[in-house]
């Protein structure tokens, strides 16, 4: 397979380059397809200059809706390629797959890992069927609540972290297991549903920034406070360092 190594930022014609795999083609987003031919939400498939990419819609993945509201991190939000991740509320694996692209691409190439943890066994049976040829994919049946009954599946440390929980008490996960895993200087992204939390009766944009004080509060530096409204409604991706 021919692939392009090109420079983040680099245009290639009038499409944008977010990384290795990753590029914007006005407002759509692509991502180099691992496993050729195979789409795995029913998103299309198209070729640039011979290479085979996968749409990535940020309807429905809260990282490609960051991707695509982003004002100053849009660079940053993607781990690199051969990092090792973990995504807590992995879901049927749609940002899993994209992420997959970035980090591992065809046969694990980049030598990345993905720790994929969720609670449901539906969605485990879907991301079990994802890592079939996808090395480097761990699918986990896990509790994010419950950090200590998966975290023999984990390397001590990891560099990046998406957390898309949905449930209540997100911030809290959200700290916690990124003091107990999250490398120095590594990244994190908390996605958050402002209606699953139930501390307040307040506004959407109350719950944001009660969080956001949270997040302060932990010790982590926000990089950026990304509202997803109108891809994602009530939801808010914040992107921090420690
Ligand atoms: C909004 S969906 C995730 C969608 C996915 N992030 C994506 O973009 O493709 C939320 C997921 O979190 C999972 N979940 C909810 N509570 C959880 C918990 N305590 N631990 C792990 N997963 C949890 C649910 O089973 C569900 O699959």
């Amino acid at each position: 397979m021919k692939i392009l190594c090109p420079i983040r930022g680099d245009y290639l014609g009038k499409k944008r380059r977010l990384s290795w795999a990753v590029m914007l083609d006005g407002k759509a987003i692509w991502s180099l397809n691992s496993v050729p031919k195979e789409s795995v939400y029913g998103e299309s498939l198209r070729k640039f200059r011979g290479v085979e990419y996968r749409r990535w819609d940020p309807t429905r993945s809260k990282l490609g809706a960051g991707l695509s509201r982003a004002k100053k991190s849009q660079y940053e939000l993607l781990p690199s390629e051969g990092d090792t991740c973990l995504y807590l509320g992995a879901g049927h694996g749609t940002s899993i797959s994209h992420i997959y692209d970035q980090v591992c691409g065809k046969d694990n190439h980049h030598k990345g890992r993905i720790i994929a943890v969720d609670i449901s066994t539906r969605c485990l049976r879907d991301l079990i069927h994802l890592a079939k040829n996808r090395p480097g994919l761990i699918p986990v049946l896990g509790d994010a609540r419950k950090a200590n009954s998966w975290a023999m599946m984990m390397p001590s440390k990891v560099d990046w972290i998406l957390q898309d929980v949905s449930q209540s008490g997100q911030c809290e996960i959200f700290v916690d297991t990124a003091n107990r895993f999250l490398k120095p200087g590594g990244k994190a992204l908390l996605s958050l549903k402002a209606a699953s939390e139930r501390f307040t009766n307040n506004s959407d944009r109350e719950v944001f920034t009660e969080v956001r004080n949270q997040l302060e509060s932990a010790g982590f530096s926000i990089e950026e406070q990304i509202g997803l409204h109108g891809l994602e409604d009530n939801h808010c991706l914040y992107f921090v360092r420690n």
